[in-house]
């Protein structure tokens, strides 16, 4: 495979396993499309095209024109100078990043809309949730705005390393699994859903390095009602004036990656039961079922930095 193809190959699973469904993410792509036609020309010349086809901003190829054929690749969650170093000393022809870096860093907000449509699926009103998410976009971007964001991406190109970051289409595939496996599984308590959550490979590794799921409020015993993914993918985390109307939606319990105290504390006071499955296990599980796309197709994974590599199929 080439790294373009393999970057074609993320935004296409990414768009599959999109909780929006492949409807709304059209319905996206075609809103971009529209603001887009309606720029003049100084702002097209400024637009990032790859917006019009790829809905993730966070998800980029940094540097190609490499190596032509791509048979091994460095993969982790973070991947910075020293990865990069040793990328170059196990030969790897590509580094794949989890977590956004230099121009896919720089624009992460712009990924955010994502998680508007999702809790308007789960039955928070669009209106609501695209007004309370559209500050905490403005107060990312400002965040993200002081990073040296090139600093991975200048060691790659230095080293002659193809280099591409897949974040919010891998979010998406973990997401995607955790709502299907809610669908199936029935949960009646916030026990069962932590159970649930442990039985995952990568969920049962974390827990032996003391980083599994955990309980960030209500207790084991509570009814779990309904049991949402809402905090697993778009970007970064998201306003936290949306418990109180996330609680009026009818939600019980949240399942998130991470969570910080202040978000966590308004949670609890709308009497949500939040349940972190944990940073790095959930990063890997999604980078997880990506990396199985390329395997089977003969590339060779190292994992590294955070990466907890699981495989879901048998070599032939
Ligand atoms: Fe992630
Ligand atoms: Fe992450």
């Amino acid at each position: 495979m080439t790294t373009q193809e393999i970057y074609e190959l993320a935004v296409k699973i990414g768009i599959k396993a999109d909780l929006r469904g492949a409807k709304g993410v059209k319905k996206y792509l075609d809103r971009t499309k529209v603001k887009y036609e309606k720029m003049d020309k100084e702002a097209k010349a400024e637009f990032d095209k790859e917006k019009l086809t790829n809905p993730y901003s966070d998800t980029r190829i940094l540097v190609s024109g490499n190596k032509k054929e791509i048979k091994k690749v460095m993969v982790g969650v973070d991947m910075e100078g020293a990865e990069m170093l040793l990328a170059k000393h196990f030969n790897s022809d590509l580094v794949i990043a989890h977590h956004p870096e230099g121009k896919a860093l720089a624009d992460l907000h712009s990924v955010m809309d994502l998680q508007a449509q999702v809790l308007a699926d789960y039955g928070v009103p669009i209106n609501i949730a695209e007004s309370v998410i559209k500050p905490r976009i403005s107060e990312v971007s400002r965040g993200v705005s002081p990073i040296n964001h090139n600093r991975a991406v200048d060691a790659a190109k230095l080293l002659k390393l193809d280099f591409i970051c897949t974040h919010t289409v891998a979010d998406n595939l973990g997401a995607r699994f955790l709502y299907d496996l809610l669908k199936k599984k029935k949960c009646d308590t916030v026990g069962d859903v932590l159970e649930m959550l442990k039985e995952i490979p990568e969920f049962k590794e974390a827990v032996k390095n003391n980083a599994g799921p955990t309980l960030f409020t209500g207790s084991p015993e509570n009814s779990c009602g309904k049991v949402v993914v809402t905090e697993f993918t778009g970007g970064t985390s998201g306003s936290k004036e949306i418990y109180e109307k996330m609680a009026q939606a009818g939600i019980g319990t949240i399942i998130g990656m991470h969570m910080g105290e202040e978000h966590r504390k308004q949670a609890e006071k709308y009497h949500l039961n939040v349940v972190i499955a944990g940073h790095m296990a959930s990063d890997s599980l999604g980078m997880n079922l990506f990396l199985d796309e390329l395997e089977k197709k003969g590339v060779e994974v190292i994992p590294v930095s955070g990466l907890i590599r699981v495989k879901r199929f048998k070599n032939k």
